[in-house]
């Protein structure tokens, strides 16, 4: 058995986990700076980093001892290295590379864009390739072919903003505060997602695009103020969903993927979650939606991930960087 921890901190949550085999979690602590961040409505990077160089250390040896081991019990250490903020990642990255120095372990540094679609493995532990997953953040927007651990086809991605950057957009415009999916999904519930027929951009093609979209929030709700605040959150919410799963469900089509998958905050989205699971029974296929503990940033897939890395590559050098804008392929 190797048992590896990962550390996360690419973004606004300082996270650490230990994992068995690329499978199971023994521990997984995530300590969000949601708050922190509420105040400025987002992510503040300096604010970011401060926060991790505070939290890094706590949150470490709560997953160590939430699990039970010492270091001396570790396979290796692994931390996110891009892509991120780079001065959060950086705390990340020399926290992983310190302990495994003093440990005496193998350094991984991990693709964070990568370990979204790794994620899946810590539920669905026979999960077999390959699978079409559709990574949806704050940061990205990408449908990928996850053709075997370490071969990857991105299908496309979005030309602008990223799904979960238009739903803060949009909730910051409706006055819903930070973070803004969360809080459309939970108003959406009560709205009716046919009240306004918002635009589905880009049709027929692979990419994504969401900034069209958010004007068109914007000059709906000054053209007709009295709309129910409810109806404009599920009719944002359903055009953001449609597009995502049509393109989506191309992608798997295209590659003739028989899983479909869900990675990223915006996975967490309960109407996405119902679209996905019905586009897939629609066309035979399974599917996989992690729960949103592994859909948003969390130490756990990065362990998970670091194990496939491992195996393949071998560790890191210790003199490898972190890298804000690393891409997927
Ligand atoms: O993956 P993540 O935790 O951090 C990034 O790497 O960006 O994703 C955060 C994003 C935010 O934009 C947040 O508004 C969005 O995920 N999000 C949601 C939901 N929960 C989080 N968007 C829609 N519906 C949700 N339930
Ligand atoms: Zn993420």
């Amino acid at each position: 058995m190797t048992l590896i921890l990962g550390i996360e901190t690419s973004c606004d949550e300082t996270a650490a986990a230990v994992v068995a085999d690329g499978r199971t979690v023994w521990s997984s602590v995530v300590s969000s700076q949601v708050d922190l961040h509420a105040r400025f409505g987002g992510v503040v990077p300096e604010v970011a980093s401060r926060a991790h160089v505070e939290l890094i250390t706590p949150v470490i040896a709560e997953a160590l001892v939430e699990a039970g081991v010492e270091l001396s019990d570790l396979d290796a250490v692994a931390a996110c290295h891009g892509p991120g903020l780079a001065g959060a990642l950086l705390v990340g990255v020399a926290a992983a590379k310190a302990l495994a120095l003093a440990a005496g372990l193998p350094y991984v540094g991990v693709n964070h864009l990568e370990a979204h679609l790794h994620a899946a493995w810590l539920e669905e532990p026979d999960l077999e390739p390959p699978l079409a997953v559709l990574i949806v953040s704050g940061g990205h927007t990408m449908t990928v072919v996850m053709e075997d651990h370490g071969r990857y086809r991105v299908v496309g991605e979005t030309v602008d903003d990223a799904a979960g950057e238009a739903f803060d957009k949009v909730a910051r415009h409706l006055g819903l505060g930070y973070p803004g999916g969360p809080a459309i999904d939970r108003l959406a519930r009560d709205g009716d997602p046919a009240a306004v027929r918002f635009p589905r951009a880009m049709p027929g093609e692979a990419d994504f695009s969401f900034a069209g979209l958010k004007t068109a929030v914007v000059n709906h709700t000054r053209r007709a103020p009295d709309t129910p605040l409810a109806d404009v959150a599920a009719s944002f919410q359903e055009a953001v969903v449609d597009q995502l799963v049509t393109k989506l469900v191309a992608a798997a089509d295209d590659a003739g993927a028989p899983v479909l998958a869900l990675g990223g905050g915006v996975a967490a989205n309960t109407r996405l979650r119902a679209r996905v699971a019905e586009a897939a029974a629609a066309s035979n296929r399974s599917v996989f939606l992690p729960p949103p503990s592994l859909c948003t940033d969390n130490g756990a897939m990065i362990a998970a991930t670091a194990w496939w890395r491992l195996r393949a590559d071998g560790p890191t050098p210790l003199d490898a960087g972190a890298d804000p804008n690393l891409r997927l392929v």
